[in-house]
């Protein structure tokens, strides 16, 4: 089964709307040549608009950070996936394990926005992760089976279309320490494996699973060899284009 990788940043709450069209336009300019992977930008809600504006022509994908379940009301702060689509969103990205640390997101919250962004036609990256206490307590299969299982609750093969998921050690995130190929190899088996009794087999072959923690250009190679990485989510590494056409670069290689 080959899958298209797909490449994604997170900009976090890093990039200002008066700065993202330069970095959305110097993505496109530096992976031009990369027309085998998917690349997406995922920012903040509020540079949507300018982030879709820029990409306007070029192959780089726009979404955003969260979304939230309902479609509108009394939600204050939160934002819809129909305003998303509204502004010209194509991506969200839901259940990262910073907003799990510093927002109260739960699985159960991360499976109602995952339905919602996935029903209104979104392609959804659902994160997930253990903890370095988690893992050094022996808890890494139970975890990850517990947040594949409840996270992706009720989702069927047809929504696995539109789903990736990224794995992302918590451990690993913008510490610079990035899980060896091996054991994220070893995790995203997992995963693939936890998804095909939620949706069969087949489904699950089709699903992209990124890896996501400190990738950069130097490591990216390495990580995307591996049978079940299908891509990545890129943190500190999307805030430069050139480091970010360099994973790009990686991922088109070992396309
Ligand atoms: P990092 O972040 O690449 O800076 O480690 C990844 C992420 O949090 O998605």
């Amino acid at each position: 089964m080959s899958r298209n990788k797909i490449i994604a940043g997170n900009w976090k709450m890093n990039v200002k709307p008066s700065e993202t069209a330069a970095l959305v336009k110097g993505v496109a300019e530096a992976t031009a040549a990369y027309s085998n992977v998917e690349i997406v930008c995922c920012t903040p809600a509020i540079d949507v608009p300018a982030a879709v504006a820029a990409a306007a022509g070029t192959p780089v994908g726009i979404g955003s950070e969260n979304c939230h379940w309902e479609d509108h009301g009394a939600f204050t702060g939160e934002i819809s996936t129909g305003m998303l689509l509204d502004a010209g969103a194509k991506y969200v990205i839901v259940g990262h394990s910073e907003r799990r640390q510093y927002f109260g997101e739960t699985d159960e919250t991360v499976n109602k926005r995952a339905r919602a962004a996935i029903a209104a036609g979104l392609t959804t990256i659902v994160c997930i992760g253990e903890t370095l206490e988690e893992r050094d307590a022996g808890k890494l299969n139970e975890v990850i089976e517990r947040q594949v299982n409840v996270g992706l609750k009720d989702i069927s093969a047809a929504d696995c279309a539109r789903l990736v998921i990224a794995y992302e050690p918590v451990w690993a995130i913008g510490t610079g320490r990035t899980a060896t190929p091996d054991q994220a190899q070893e995790v995203h088996a997992l995963i693939r494996a936890t998804l095909a009794k939620l949706v069969g087999v087949e489904t699950a072959e089709t699903v992209r699973i990124q890896y996501g923690g400190s990738m950069k250009p130097g490591n990216a190679a390495e990580l995307l060899a591996k049978k079940d990485i299908d891509g990545g989510l890129i943190g500190g590494a999307a805030l430069k284009a050139a480091d970010f056409a360099g994973i790009i670069a990686a991922a088109s290689a070992a396309s």
